[in-house]
């Protein structure tokens, strides 16, 4: 995969229209709608307030949520979820699409812009059309949400055109989408020269570089409670790693390969010879491949569960792993200590749950202490870095959960092969 993309600044913004299309899929209070964080319009403002600068006139865009632009799949959708289908009016329906309207956006982006962000009551209708073409340099409009289109998850090439049709350039500034193939994030650029936004190329370079050509002992740490949804980072990073880290729910997987017991832990049974595989894959490749020695186990899954302190293969039958233990700690922060470079990704246990959230602390501090480039995947890892005030320490937290998760994995993502190469 080329992550060597055409920026903003290789091409005459000037007097252009520009379609922006951002990750603004934000967090929001579910009963006031109000936005709970809004790091992924921050991440979009120097694009945006270098297109303005240079006197683009922006079209921003972007999706919220997952809405269902269909009425008759969202009947069966809720139906399926055990709602009453005789309660499931168009109403109903409309007032789900609301909520996931982009005015809050607009309205975060607009005060922290300091200027008016003109809002479109729909992506490529009457309005957004008449608000584009009006659109003067210096000016920025914000369509409604992408999917609100039904054309967009598809990638309907003639949404990708209807949208095309606003602008004379197309900027991807939308990390967090980019493993999308959507009309918005990846169709539109068909139509349009197509280049990368500063969020984009940023973490093209970090992420690209990490794995390129890493400052070593790359060591990389991975988490979170499955194994199966970690294959493809496992596999790519056997590869480019020094030392791989497992720790979450997924190290009682490999626990239990070994031979271990692991009583009532999370456990994926049919990828037990997937974990031998990759224990002697490693062996094979010369990586150090560390699985928790010791666990923090609990009698149920509650913040309020004694931690017990056990091997972790030999977990009592009725105890779950809920954390890694004491030794392992020393061993993984070890391992940070003199690395080159970290990747870290998934939680090492039930951080949420403070008794549990030690070997996650324990592993963030150790990062936020090393002089080694520290490189956080979006989704669980970012929000417990920031969780635990560690957030500033670090070299690069991805604004892409599922992005960079694809983006270790070694795929091609489709929002950025779809941008001119330098
Ligand atoms: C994210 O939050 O990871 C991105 O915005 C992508 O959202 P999606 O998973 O709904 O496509």
């Amino acid at each position: 995969m080329n992550y060597n993309k055409k920026t903003v600044k290789d091409i005459d913004v000037k007097g252009k229209k520009v379609l922006l299309r951002c990750d603004f899929n934000v967090p929001q209070d579910k009963a006031t709608g109000a936005i709970t964080d809004d790091k992924r319009i921050r991440a979009a403002l120097p694009t945006i307030q270098y297109l303005l600068e240079q006197g683009a006139a922006v079209i921003a865009c972007s999706h919220l949520g997952k809405p269902e632009p269909n009425f008759e799949k969202w009947v069966k959708k809720q139906t399926e979820k055990g709602k009453d289908p005789a309660s499931l009016t168009e109403e109903k329906w409309k007032a789900s699409l609301e909520k996931l309207s982009l005015a809050p956006v607009a309205k975060r982006l607009s005060e922290l812009l300091g200027q008016e962000v003109i809002m479109a009551a729909d992506v490529v209708g009457s309005d957004a059309k008449a608000k584009a073409a009006a659109l003067q340099p210096g000016q920025i409009l914000l369509l409604e949400n992408t999917r609100f289109e039904k054309g967009e998850t598809k990638n309907d090439p003639e949404l990708a055109k209807a949208m095309a049709d606003l602008a004379d350039l197309y900027v991807s500034d939308a990390f967090g989408a980019v493993h999308r193939a959507h009309a918005s994030t990846a169709g539109v650029a068909a139509y349009l020269p197509a280049v990368s936004g500063f969020l984009i190329q940023k973490e093209l370079e970090i992420m690209g570089g990490a794995l390129a050509s890493p400052k070593r002992p790359l060591v990389a740490i991975l988490g979170g409670s499955k194994v199966s949804s970690k294959i493809g980072v496992i596999n790519n990073l056997l590869d480019i790693a020094d030392t791989i880290i497992i720790g979450g729910g997924m190290a009682y997987t490999f626990a239990k390969a070994q031979g271990g017991s692991v009583g009532k832990s999370l456990l994926e049974a049919d990828w037990l010879d997937y974990c031998n595989d990759m224990i002697a894959k490693a062996k094979e490749k010369g990586v150090k491949l560390l699985l928790p020695v010791d666990t923090m186990a609990a009698g149920e899954f509650s913040a309020d569960a004694e931690p017990v302190l056990c091997d972790t293969m030999a977990i009592p039958d009725d105890m779950m792993g809920m954390d890694i233990g004491p030794k392992t700690i020393q061993e993984y922060t070890q391992a940070v200590k003199g690395a080159g470079t970290v990747i870290w990704n998934g939680p090492m246990g039930v951080f949420e749950f403070p008794a549990f959230a030690e070997g996650t602390r324990a592993v963030a501090k150790a990062l936020a202490e090393t002089d080694a480039i520290t490189i956080i995947g979006g989704g669980d890892s970012a929000a417990a870095v920031a969780q635990l005030g560690y957030a500033d320490k670090m070299t690069h937290i991805s604004t892409g959960g599922g992005a960079s998760l694809e983006f270790l994995e070694g795929k091609e993502l489709p929002g950025v092969a779809c941008l001119l190469d330098a």
